[in-house]
């Protein structure tokens, strides 16, 4: 059963809106030189910008992705309110030190957990959402358009590829290695997209029983951890074991 099946609704709704009213956008743009041209100055007008599906920029028809049965479970899953008590986003973002410019990347972003937080803490910067899962990135690009947020973009990845855009200074990637099936491989990838002495900040649960976190038999060992990281040209800045009560968080730099 969903938790909140009012919100599910909506939020279905509103997907459903979303492809529907471009499309009817398209057609009359078409039809009628006025909304063309109206279009082109909207399209120039940054206080106003028109609604782009990044999805289908991407080259995934929206229509095509699962209705949202088992994903929106996983949203609220990972959105769940008592998970701020050990998960401590503002605690985590504090440690990261951002001056507010930074342009940040949340790979592996699920629900945009970070990814929302970032965006408020870094109004001159951008936040780029990164995920396997394009249901995942559909939750987040809705939530922007709806909430009006001016500084997220969503990129598709691969299971082998994070996808890391050129220039990025803080890369950030929580609970997410542990589900990556060839980590040393993507890491390697990550760390050639990664400039020299950008950041990679890495939370992952530890390992023992835990309240939280997944089986035991997919935890990476905190030792294996960095050895992998270290191994793939980043040198580890911080190794802060009080942050958080049930996961490893750790800083590295591109060397
Ligand atoms: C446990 S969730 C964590 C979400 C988010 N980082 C958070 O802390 O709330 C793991 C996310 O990683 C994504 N993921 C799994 N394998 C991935 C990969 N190879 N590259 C990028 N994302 C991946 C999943 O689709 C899922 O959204």
């Amino acid at each position: 059963m969903l938790r909140h099946p009012g919100r599910f609704i909506i939020l279905l709704m509103g997907m459903a809106l979303l492809p529907g009213q471009m499309s009817v956008a398209a057609t009359a743009e078409e039809n009628n030189p006025t909304v063309n041209e109206a279009s082109r100055i909207n399209a120039t007008n940054t206080a106003n910008p028109p609604i782009e599906c990044p999805l289908r920029k991407q080259g995934i028809n929206p229509h095509e992705l699962k209705p949202f049965a088992e994903t929106q479970k996983y949203i609220d899953f990972l959105e769940r309110s008592d998970r701020a008590a050990w998960q401590k986003p503002d605690a985590v973002i504090t440690e990261l030190h951002l001056s507010g410019n930074e342009k940040i990347v949340d790979v592996g972003a699920g629900s945009g957990y970070f990814t929302f937080r970032f965006a408020r803490a870094v109004p001159k910067g951008t936040v780029y959402a990164i995920d396997i899962e394009p249901e995942m990135l559909r939750h987040i690009h809705h939530k922007v358009m709806t909430e009006g947020v001016r500084n997220i973009e969503v990129i598709t990845s691969t299971p082998d590829d994070p996808k890391v855009p050129a220039g990025a200074d803080l890369v950030f990637v929580c609970d997410v290695l542990h589900h990556v099936k060839k980590p040393e491989a993507w890491l390697k990838k990550l760390s050639m997209q990664m400039k020299k002495g950008a950041r990679l900040a890495v939370i992952e649960f530890r390992e023992g029983d835990l309240p939280e976190g997944p089986p035991a038999a997919v935890k990476i060992p905190r030792k294996k951890l960095i050895e992998m990281i270290s191994e793939n040209n980043f040198k580890l800045e911080r190794d802060n074991p009080d942050l958080l009560p049930y996961q490893t968080f750790l800083m590295f730099i591109k060397r």
